[in-house]
């Protein structure tokens, strides 16, 4: 996966994939410290322990008809060449939180990709779920709340042409300080 992009895609299908009703995605960049946080979490169904720490070996999936899960263990792998760290932390019926750090100047770290279309994908995608996309950068704040997007609505849903028209000249004029 050369992208960082594609592994928040990853993470965050997994939590759809677990029923979550909300996702949180924070990114945040603190190059003072040479660090990049990811933290992606649900309230999906949770795993109990012993599967919380199987899921970080390749080996196991309980994908009907997929023997290896690749997801988290790339994600690990990922955050682990570059120096920095990964944790995740899940109870049954209450979620999943993963939490990974990165050496932002490490060279092997994969450039974050196109985040505003991975917003876009994420929520027209899964009209039903509420994201709350978090970034931040050296201080420089963004949030993306699609309650409350859905407040404003009133009824119109977010998938609607014009309603991602709208969101996508909203990431763009609100994220500028997030793409490098
Ligand atoms: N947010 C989550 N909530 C509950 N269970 C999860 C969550 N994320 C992962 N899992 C469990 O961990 C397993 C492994 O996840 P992983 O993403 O590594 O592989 P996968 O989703 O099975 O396959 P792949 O991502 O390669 O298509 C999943 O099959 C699922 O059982
Ligand atoms: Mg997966």
């Amino acid at each position: 996966m050369d992208e960082l992009c594609s592994h928040i895609m990853d993470i965050a299908a997994n939590s759809v994939t677990a029923k979550a009703q909300n996702i949180l995605v924070s990114i945040t960049r603190d190059s003072m410290n040479s660090l990049l946080m990811l933290q992606i979490k649900d309230d999906g169904v949770g795993m109990d322990e012993e599967t919380a720490y199987k899921v970080q070996d390749p080996f196991f999936s309980t994908k009907i008809g997929k023997k290896v899960g690749l997801g988290i263990p790339l994600l690990k792998g990922t955050a682990e060449t570059t120096g920095g760290s990964f944790r995740l932390s899940s109870r049954i019926g209450a979620g999943t939180e993963i939490y990974v750090t990165f050496n932002s100047r490490h060279p092997d770290l994969p450039p974050l990709g196109n985040i505003k279309d991975t917003i876009l994908v994420l929520v027209v995608g899964n009209p039903e779920t509420d994201f709350v996309f978090r970034l931040s950068s050296d201080g420089n704040n963004f949030v993306l709340d699609t309650k409350e997007v859905k407040a404003l609505l009133d009824g119109v849903p977010i998938n609607h042409p014009e309603v991602i028209n709208f969101l996508t000249k909203y990431l763009d004029e609100n994220m500028i300080f997030f793409i490098h």
